[in-house]
């Protein structure tokens, strides 16, 4: 049957009036989001790997598939960060498990991985504050197996992950030897317990920064994020409390802000730290500070311990 341009539709087509099947490269030039960012949700809304999707990229997509893909670039052009949409995040080449309980890893962070691995004797105890998806010790733990860990967070939801993380990238015997710690800072080291390297990338960000209400932090979770009116509340207690926890020459190695390096040092100095320094991530922001613990004297070798969670 042949229809003319202009004659009414008959009666029935209405309901057949969905728009034609977009095909997969349509999709991605159509929904208004970088394309590696569009491929990565396409990926997840078909279960298709990236090669696949490009070898078909011309070919009709089910409407299901379609949909789905449509509601996760909705999102996305919401702002809901890629990593939590699509549940994972690489972090020095591992692909990291996250959801809203955690903080999504950031790249600048990779650098104390690095530090550490140079710092940290064979076989040194090494304690991780705050480990929120594992990125930090479950990058350890690959590079440096010698290396005995010791991870906590305050938030079970987070630790659950990192343990999963664990053993998914280091296999689950490999991923048991990381001793697992729910508590508030300090409160999860035995009494005079002590480490080699203590390492901490803590909430530091000002309670009323205005970046908590943009971007990617939006959708973070707060206690990752905020620590009191100045940012510093957390990175005070960790330095006060390291000493305590730290044997003679080792190291405490903190992440900040980008303007809060002169203030770390300054709780380091006064803490009695020494080799007190700050380097640059590798965008050359001042992110990471570091120093070195050592007895005091009249401690009689001991470090003060100041009772701080
Ligand atoms: C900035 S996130 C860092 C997560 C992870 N280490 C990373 O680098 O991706 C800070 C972490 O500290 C945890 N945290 C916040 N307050 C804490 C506290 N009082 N004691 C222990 N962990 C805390 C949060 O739950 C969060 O997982």
């Amino acid at each position: 049957m042949s229809i003319a341009p202009d004659a009414p539709s008959p009666p029935g087509d209405a309901q057949d009036a969905r728009p034609p099947a977009r095909s997969f490269d349509q999709l991605i030039a159509g929904c208004g989001l970088p394309r590696l960012e569009a491929r990565a949700l396409l990926t997840l809304a078909t279960g298709r790997p990236r090669e696949w999707l490009i070898a078909h990229g011309d070919e009709a997509v089910d409407a299901a598939v379609a949909d789905r893909f449509d509601d996760l670039a909705a999102r996305r052009r919401a702002g809901e960060p890629i990593a939590y949409l699509t549940g994972y995040r690489e972090f020095r080449d591992l692909r990291f498990e996250v959801s809203p309980a955690v903080l999504i890893p950031r790249p600048e962070t990779e650098g104390l991985v690095d530090l550490i691995g140079e710092l940290a004797p064979p076989a040194a105890r090494v304690l991780d504050l705050g480990t929120g998806s594992g990125a930090i010790a479950v990058a350890l733990a690959h590079a440096r197996p010698d290396l005995r860990l010791v991870a906590s967070d305050r938030s079970a939801a987070a630790l659950a992950i990192a343990r999963r993380n664990a053993a998914a990238l280091l296999g689950p015997r490999a991923g048991g030897t990381i001793d697992w710690r729910e508590g508030s800072w300090w409160a999860v080291a035995g009494a005079g317990e002590r480490f080699q390297v203590i390492v901490s990338n803590p909430p530091y960000i000002a309670e009323r920064d205005a970046h908590l209400t943009r971007g990617d932090l939006r959708f973070e979770p707060r206690q990752a994020l905020a620590a009191g009116t100045d940012g510093l509340d957390d990175l005070r207690r960790i330095v006060a409390g390291a000493p305590a926890h730290l044997t003679e020459g080792g190291w405490l190695l903190l992440e900040h802000g980008w303007d809060q390096a002169g203030a770390v040092r300054a709780l380091m100095d006064d803490a009695g730290f020494t080799d007190v320094r700050t380097v640059p991530d590798a965008q050359h922001h001042d992110r990471i500070t570091l120093g070195m613990a050592h007895a005091r004297a009249g401690d009689g070798g001991r470090l003060p311990d100041p009772g701080l969670e």
